[in-house]
């Protein structure tokens, strides 16, 4: 869920529905909105996506308060309709809440309200809030009744709260979601993520788990949740506004893939200087001293990421690592000592699962790692040590550069390792890095070549309902990843599958009407994925190649073969990937769908 707020002399309305866009990605199967002026509390909810709540917008007169909070919801608790649409009201509706996150405890709060003769109109988790509030409010402020309220939640949320009567004044709560605060002349902001707030101000305040603040149109105070008064100082944010605008392109989809030789080269740049060098990562060497064994945790594209990366620090600096699902990891331990590093991979870093996790290992005296675009993010704050990726500012809610970006951050990564523990000779090291600089320039020349025909190809797929992906070693989590855009964005089924693992089931699936993806470059793995994709072939299935077009065993077995130039295999998943973005883009593009808001996801998943 996106949340965001207004306070100052102008009219807050335009302010939220401009920063409930720019949130748009963390959710959209609802939204409202609630603002306080002359005529007391205003509402105005609507289900489905945010041009819903404008065109409802525009059918009442529109608010003058110059004070309000909006929200755009991922459904957890009720189905996304209106009545379960944020702001929620207390029983006299002049007090509103909006929440990111899971109040685990509602069920049993709800009851004892209900005894108590609240009323509630939704089956939100949220609705107590407002209704614990109100019944603490009596001789009190609204920061402390929202801080009586705060203390009987328990779960992982950003609150935000305002009232009627007290219309100088919003509230603020962060307890494990992401809330940041920002700073203008004469009037203040906050919300989930700085895109909403990053065209008024740059001077920002994260808020830290366990803090709350109350804005006023010319104060900002930051309490803890004991009510003391604490000092802290707002930073300057360094942004780059285009980030969050199209620039020409038809989604933010197709603009971050063709961002990606751009990101690939900022990732290296300063930190493998001419590749003879040591590699810069400003980690600290106890990190990595006498280390036994690495687990990575990551969820979605982050975590196929990992699973190159594990492949990269096996491979190359001779390291046992494992890679878990975050979701799994925090419930399914395993034994850990302080000589394992524990890796968290995460393009928003806001990730509900993984911080979980990543929290529950810290418990456990880990050394931990990050790996993510976002280092003023959550995972910024909880990891000692962290990579920044360099990707900045994802907005297509399916993962494109903020992944091959964590792929250079794993390849820098596994490098370092092999330098420090000299598993692989210099020279080695020198080929791969220089191989690495070479990308960007081939990503273009994908980019340049292959969008046309891609394109064209996809109109051949305007029926299909399977798509089956397949490659080996480390272009098996490429496989992965291909079958997760196409999923994600275009809705058809698409599985993928390690190549020589289908005979053994998957192969079942197979006729004419399932095309099948094989990721097949020359290298270890080579011929033995082209016979793998023979076998699909000798079951009608329609063959595609992510392959290099001058190799002869190739072009004699695909239909189709996706172009990638002949690199060593260790580096080819940075070009593998970019035609199956490309395939998934052109795919969902022609069908009509909404490509960077497609249904049921969220760019920021902060529940667990
Ligand atoms: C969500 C997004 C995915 C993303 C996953 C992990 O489900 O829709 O695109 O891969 O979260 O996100 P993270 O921010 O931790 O990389």
């Amino acid at each position: 869920c996106g949340i965001v707020g207004y306070i100052g002399g102008r009219t807050a309305l335009p302010f939220l529905v401009d920063g409930l866009k720019r949130l748009e990605y963390r959710g959209y199967d609802s939204a409202g909105i609630a603002t306080v002026g002359e005529s007391g509390l205003e509402l105005v909810r609507a289900k489905g996506k945010l041009h819903n709540l404008e065109e409802k917008l525009n059918g009442v007169a529109q608010s003058t308060g110059t004070v309000g909070i909006g929200h755009t919801r991922w459904a957890t608790h009720g189905k996304p309709e209106e009545h379960n649409a944020h702001p929620h009201t207390d029983a006299s509706g002049r007090l509103a809440v909006i929440q990111n996150g899971i109040i685990e405890n509602y069920a049993e709060l709800r009851l004892r309200l209900k005894e108590r003769g609240c009323l509630f109109k939704s089956e939100t988790d949220t609705e107590v809030i407002p209704h614990l509030i109100a019944c603490r409010l009596a001789g009190h402020s609204l920061l402390e009744a929202v801080l009586a309220a705060v203390g009987e939640l328990k779960g992982a949320f950003a609150i935000a709260v305002v009232s009627a009567d007290f219309p100088d004044e919003l509230v603020v709560v962060r307890q494990q979601a992401p809330l940041v605060i920002g700073f203008g002349a004469g009037e203040n902001y906050f919300a989930s993520d700085v895109p909403a707030i990053v065209s008024h101000t740059t001077r920002v305040l994260t808020l830290q788990d366990g803090e709350c603040a109350r804005l006023t149109r010319t104060e900002v105070q930051v309490h803890d949740f004991s009510g003391a008064r604490l000092r802290r100082t707002p930073r300057s944010l360094n942004w780059n506004p285009s980030l969050v605008e199209k620039r020409g392109f038809r989604h933010f989809m197709l603009k971050e893939i063709h961002e990606q030789p751009g990101v690939i080269r900022d990732t290296l740049e300063d930190r493998i200087g001419d590749a003879t060098g040591p590699i810069r990562l400003g980690l600290s060497n106890d990190l990595f001293a006498d280390l036994e064994r690495i687990y990575i945790i990551a969820c979605g594209t982050s975590w196929h990421a990992s699973l190159v990366g594990k492949y990269l620090i096996e491979e190359l600096a001779g390291i046992a690592t494992e890679v878990n699902y975050a979701s799994e990891f925090r419930y399914c331990p395993p034994p850990l000592n302080p000589r394992t590093l524990v890796i968290g991979v995460s393009q928003s870093g806001e990730t509900g699962d993984t911080n979980a996790a990543l929290t529950a290992a810290k418990a456990r005296g880990v050394r931990l790692l990050g790996i993510t675009n976002r280092p003023e993010s959550s995972l910024g704050a909880l990891v000692g040590e962290l990579i920044d990726t360099r990707a900045g500012m994802e907005i297509g809610v399916a993962a494109t550069k903020t992944f091959t970006a964590q792929l250079v951050a794993f390849y820098l990564l596994a490098l370092h390792l092999a330098h420090l523990r000299g598993t692989q000779p210099g020279e080695r090291i020198r080929e791969i890095l220089i191989g690495l600089q070479q990308l960007p320039a081939q990503i273009e020349g994908i980019l340049d070549t292959q969008e046309r025909y891609i394109t064209e190809l996809a109109r051949e797929f305007d029926a299909t309902r399977d798509f089956i992906f397949i490659g080996r070693g480390l272009n098996y989590p490429i496989a992965l990843e291909g079958a997760l855009k196409l999923k994600e964005i275009s809705y058809i089924h698409a599985e993928g599958y390690p190549a020589g693992e289908m005979k053994h089931g998957p192969i079942a699936l197979l006729d004419s009407e399932v095309p099948v993806v094989a990721i097949a470059v020359p290298g270890k793995v080579y011929e033995k994925t082209l016979s793998n994709a023979q076998e699909a072939k000798a079951r009608d299935a329609r063959l595609i190649g992510v392959a290099p077009l001058d190799e002869p065993a190739a072009v004699e077995t695909f239909d189709q073969i996706l172009p990638v130039p002949v690199v060593e295999e260790i580096l080819s998943p940075i070009l593998t990937v970019v035609p199956l973005q490309l395939l998934a883009y052109h795919i969902a593009a022609r069908r009509g769908l909404d490509v960077d808001q497609p249904r049921n996801l969220a760019k920021s998943v902060t529940v667990e």
